[in-house]
Order: structure tokens, then sequence, then C-alpha cells
């Protein structure tokens, strides 16, 4: 063995390692059948002309950007791991299963080309031929030949006829395309980064009939599906570094939210004390879910790092913080606060009617963890499906499908 294949080894061990740690930190644990996977694949092979050290990071590597867009990456090993293991769950057996991967890079194809065995196959499709032909040559140089790389926009059926018993998109999709459920076998599975009122959560959804209802999700971030099936997210800016990611429809007068965090602050705090590893990205589907009715806008804070430093605002997380607009007043969930005895979850709020709205979303605050911090069950219909066919829960109309989600009461998620 080579210095420079022990060195890799070691890395690679070291990298896995790290993610079964920070899986249990999360309550999750790595199932064995990934970790081997993540313990034989080089992902140096599929991050060329990139230091040893960078390739074993927990972080994407982007390989495509245009302008300030990234547009393809090898996505951190963290996320592909989570979404690895949404998947092996579901499916509870990953050997001779037949894999449909919607985003090519080479990496994440050959840990599923590992799982599924000589029994299984898996297909690669990637809408950019730059990235088909690096993931090829990738894959052809760490010896994984059999795996079928298509380019193609996978909002059509890829090889028609066939039907996966996995579809494991790899780009953050708006809406779930009917290929996608169509190419599946019945009890198949979709595991696909799809955004809900401005959120993206990894969900693993199952097939029965053309109804596809979740089983577990983790929350992500992704680049975005391009092609038929792309959508653009928008942003205003309200401050210097912090913005509002707005969904499609949503219209926002710039002018109403120009000033707004120079106006003073009220907060409001639920005097909770959180369990350990409650998940909040549930209570931020909670939030949007519940507000959405009561408000006109329900919008997600971003933030950049300067803008949070200087206090500008404190968000439960700059990447994206649920966040409410109505009568020209904004509120949105503030950053955790220890207590010495607690952790508290707050809202902070400007405008007019600041006392009130901040209040509004801490009562919801406290509702969720009343009900015992449930997650949400993500149901998928398609499109023309009537009212009366819908399960309870709250309603988001898409291009191709309609999407609802549920929360239970004492029924948890998987996380
Ligand atoms: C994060 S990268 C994929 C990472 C990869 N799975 C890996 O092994 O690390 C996302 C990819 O999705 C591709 N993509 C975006 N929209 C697509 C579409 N409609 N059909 C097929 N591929 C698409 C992009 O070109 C990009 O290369």
């Amino acid at each position: 063995m080579s210095v420079g294949t022990i060195a890799s080894e070691s890395l690679r061990n070291e990298m896995v390692d790290r993610l079964a740690a920070d899986h249990h930190a999360k309550g999750l644990a790595l199932r064995p059948e990934v970790e081997a996977a993540m313990r034989t694949v080089p992902r140096e092979l599929y991050t060329p002309g990139i230091p040893l050290e960078e390739a074993y990071e927990n972080t994407a590597i982007i390989t495509k950007r245009v302008g300030e867009e990234n547009i393809s990456s090898v996505s951190a090993p963290f996320l592909i791991a989570e979404m690895l293991g949404q998947a092996a769950d579901a499916l509870g057996r990953m050997e001779g299963r037949h894999v449909l991967e919607v985003g090519s890079g080479g990496y994440n194809a050959s840990l599923l080309r590992e799982l599924v065995g000589p029994a299984g196959s898996v297909t690669t499709v990637d809408i950019d031929p730059d990235v088909t032909d690096r993931a090829a040559a990738c894959l052809e140089a760490a010896g994984y030949n059999d795996v079928i790389v298509v380019c193609a926009d996978a909002e059509q059926p890829i090889e028609p006829g066939r039907r996966y018993d996995l579809i494991i998109v790899t780009a953050g999709a708006w809406d779930v395309a009917p290929a996608w459920r169509d190419q599946l076998a019945e009890d198949g599975v979709l595991v696909v980064p799809l955004r809900t009122f401005g959120m993206t959560r990894s969900w693993a959804l199952r097939r029965s009939g053309d109804h596809l209802v979740s089983e577990s999700h983790r929350q992500c971030g992704f680049v975005s599906v391009q092609g038929a099936g792309a959508h653009e997210v928008r942003y205003v800016d309200i401050a210097d570094g912090v913005h509002l990611r707005l969904d499609e429809g949503q219209q926002i007068d710039p002018a109403v939210v120009a000033d707004i965090l120079t106006k003073p602050r009220e907060e409001a705090w639920a005097g909770l004390s959180l369990p350990p590893r409650t998940v909040l990205a549930d209570l931020n589907l909670w939030l949007a879910t519940h507000l959405i009715c009561e408000v006109q806008e329900f919008v997600v804070l971003s933030a950049q790092e300067g803008a949070v430093s200087s206090g500008i605002v404190a968000p439960s997380w700059r990447f994206g913080t649920p966040a409410t607009l109505h009568d020209g007043t904004f509120a949105y969930r503030s950053a955790l606060r220890w207590t010495g005895r607690l952790f508290d979850l707050g809202a902070y709020a400007h405008g007019p009617e600041a006392a009130l709205a901040a209040g509004r979303m801490v009562e919801h605050m406290r509702a969720w963890v009343d009900a015992g911090s449930p997650s949400p069950v993500l149901h998928v219909l398609p499109a023309p499906a009537p009212d009366g066919d819908l399960p309870d829960g709250v309603v988001l109309d898409k291009r191709h499908s309609r999407l609802v989600l549920a929360f239970t009461p004492d029924e948890k998620g998987t996380r």
C-alpha cells in the first residue's frame, strides 16, 4: 500500500468517525452499511485538483459556478450520510435495489453502488453535460464502471419503462416532478430535498399508488434544480446583509420593509425549558403552518454573518428563520436565550404592533412544546386531487402536486 493510499484511508476513517459522532449528537444512528460504504469509497477520486485533506472535510466541494451561483458540487459527507440513512431506514435493505440518482457528482453514485451490491443497479442523471462527463470519468477512474450515467433533465422519465426502488434527488426541488413518482416501484422510496414555506428538508417519501407519504425528514440545503422544474428564489433586502426569502407568487413592497429593522424592537419569551435534542427545525415548520393563516405574509429571514455579529438581527438560524409580516409589523424567531437555567424560545418584532406580533409567535412556540414537539408528516398528491381526497393538514399547492403538512400531537417523526 502506498503512502498516499494509507493517508487517504486514514483521513477517510477519521471523517467517518466524525460523521458517526455527528449523527449521535443529533440523536441519529449512522447505519452500518452506510458507514461501511463511506469507509470504502475514496472521496478524493471525485474531487480531483483538491488537496487530499480538503476532500475529507465535512463540506460540499463546489465543482461549477455560474456568476455568483453554485450550480454543481460534490455534496457534503454528513448530508449524503443522512440521506442514504433515510433511504436505508425506509427500504430496510439496500442490497439488490435499483436506484436512480438525480444530480451527479460520482461520489454518491459510487456509495449507492456499494450499498446495492452486484444484484442492484445505479443510474445517475444530470442536466449538465460538464457534470456527467466529469462524473463518468471519475467513476471510471474509481473502478465503478457499471454505474449508468445519463445527461438529461430529470423532470422527464430517464429510462422509459424502468421502475426504481429508490430515487434520490440531490438538488433542491420546489415541487415533486410527476416522473419521480411514476418511475418508483409501488412501495418505492423518493428521497428529495424539497422546499416548503421557503424551508428545505430532505424528505423520505414512500409511494402508495399516486400518493407519497413521508417517513422521515432532515434539515438540509442544496443547489437548486434547473431545467423545466426550476423555481426562482427571490430575495428582498431589509437591511445591509439581511434578506427576506420569498416563495412563488409572494409580493412584498420593498418600501414597506426597507427600514423596518430600525424601528424599536419588542421581544417575547416562551419561558420554556427545551428537552435535549429537541428538533427545532420541526418547530419552524409548525410556525409556518400555524402562522400562515393568521398573517399577511409568512417569509424566511436570512442574514450574513456581519449583520448578526453587529446586532442588526438575532435570528434563530441565519440561513433560514421563520418570520412574518402583518400590517407593517415584522416578527421573527430569535436565537435561543440561555437564562442560566434553561434554553428559552423567543421572538423579536419591529413595527406598530411589535409586542403583539412577538407574543403571537411565542404562543405558537408554547403550543408546539405543549403538543409534545411533534414532527410533521408530508403527503404528496397529484395536482388534480380534489380537496375531499386530501388528508387533514395545511395544504400547499405546487405546479404538479398538492402537498399536505400534518402535525399529529404525540406522533413523533423519526427524529
Ligand atoms: C449537489 S449536485 C449533485 C451531487 C452529487 N449527487 C454527489 O455525488 O455529490 C446537484 C446536481 O444536480 C444537477 N441538476 C439540477 N437540476 C437538474 C435536473 N433537472 N435534472 C438533472 N440534474 C439536475 C446539477 O447540474 C448538479 O450537478
